[in-house]
């Protein structure tokens, strides 16, 4: 792609999400949005407004076969992604989903394969990757600053939209799980999980669940999503070995605090068990500081890394390969909640 033009973009879906991609791909100089297809026509019409030039549809393949069409997103149902960015792919767009990829592992799997393929980029947007919180979250743990990762707790509540067609899990989790993705060392990977879930309201799935992931480092990450809860909770934080983070994201005052404090064990073979335990732990009492972070919409980034990932045909932060591997752990998950908890391994 050598032309500067800006890259024509489709946007398919324009229920609660769809709006937030139109905005910000009219706010960008890298696109120009040409369409916003929608089964509901009424509903593109309100969302484009009436004097916009961004053209309507209700048929995906009229707005394939435009030639200055360069790149579709697709904000639909989880379980349309498949169809939907298959025919992109194959009309030779490139292709950015939403959240899940897909709801099978197979699906995700031959998505990645079709866009590798035709040398196209396949993307999936998983919005919190691109906030500046998660960037500075990773530069602390790839930079050695916390130290070795021990443990990890995500909590992700409030009273929520009880989804009709996926659990807790698949709507919420997906969040948790790229953001884990994204920002551990290289080589640490989940390895199992295990997953309990209830459905006190008779949604007919689960709407409050509990994740626990083994990590290939010993570490263990915790994961609680719910819809019920009356309280909106956004916290996650890392317990490393040298420092420790906790990221509240419903506190924009202090969104991320590093705290130089812990246990530290000190070694000495010489003592006895009991001294060991009463001599050798020491609480660490140091700072705390909360690095002032830049304020930017997460799908501003989200977006110009799209369009940089197309111009230089180099995998965005979140490729399709990025999807799969939270799918696997998704599948996985699902296994357990199956099984009340049964430990599952997950194959990345
Ligand atoms: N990244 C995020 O933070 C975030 C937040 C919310 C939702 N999402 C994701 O966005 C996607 C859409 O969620 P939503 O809440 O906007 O759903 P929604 O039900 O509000 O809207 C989906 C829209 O897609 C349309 N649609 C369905 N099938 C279609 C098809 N084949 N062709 C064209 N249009 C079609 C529907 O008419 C509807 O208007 C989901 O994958 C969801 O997980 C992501």
């Amino acid at each position: 792609m050598t032309s500067n033009r800006p890259l024509g973009v489709a946007v398919i879906g324009a229920g609660y999400w769809g709006p937030n991609l139109v905005r910000n791909f009219q706010g960008s100089a890298s696109f120009q949005l040409r369409w916003l297809c929608d089964l509901d026509r009424s509903r593109a019409e309100r969302v484009v407004g009436r004097y916009s030039t961004v053209r309507v549809s209700v048929d995906l393949d009229e707005v394939l076969a435009d030639p200055e069409v360069d790149a579709v997103a697709i904000a639909t149902p989880a379980g349309t992604h498949m169809q939907v960015a298959l025919a992109a792919l194959r009309a030779g767009k490139h292709v950015l989903v939403e959240k899940p990829l897909a709801v099978t592992v197979a699906e995700a799997e031959e998505l990645v394969r079709e866009a590798e393929s035709r040398g196209l980029t396949l993307m999936c947007d998983h919005t919190f990757c691109y906030t500046p919180v998660v960037a500075q979250i990773r530069d602390l743990i790839h930079s050695g600053d916390l130290g070795d990762i021990m443990w990890v707790d995500s909590i992700r509540i409030n009273l929520g939209l009880v989804q009709r067609d996926i659990d807790v899990i698949w709507d919420l989790a997906p969040h948790d799980l790229a953001v884990l993705d994204f920002i551990m060392p290289e080589g640490v990977v989940p390895v199992s999980v295990s997953a309990v879930g209830r459905d006190p309201i008779d949604a007919g799935h689960s709407c409050l669940a509990y994740l626990t992931l083994n990590l290939s480092n010993g570490a263990i990450a915790h994961i609680n999503v719910n819809w019920l809860s009356p309280v909106k909770v956004r916290s996650f934080t890392v317990g490393g070995s040298k420092r420790t983070l906790v990221w509240d994201d419903m506190n924009p005052m202090y969104r991320l605090n590093i705290f130089d404090r812990g246990v530290d064990i000190t070694s000495d073979e010489d003592l006895g068990v009991e001294e060991k335990r009463n001599r050798l732990i020491s609480y660490r009492s140091g700072d705390m500081i909360a690095p002032a972070l830049q304020e930017r919409e997460a799908l501003q980034a989200m977006v110009e890394e799209y369009a940089h990932a197309i111009r230089t045909g180099t995998p965005p932060k979140t490729d399709g390969r990025s999807g799969v591997r939270v799918l696997r752990i998704l599948e996985a998950a699902s296994a357990s909640l199956a099984e009340n908890g049964a430990l599952k391994m997950v194959e990345l």
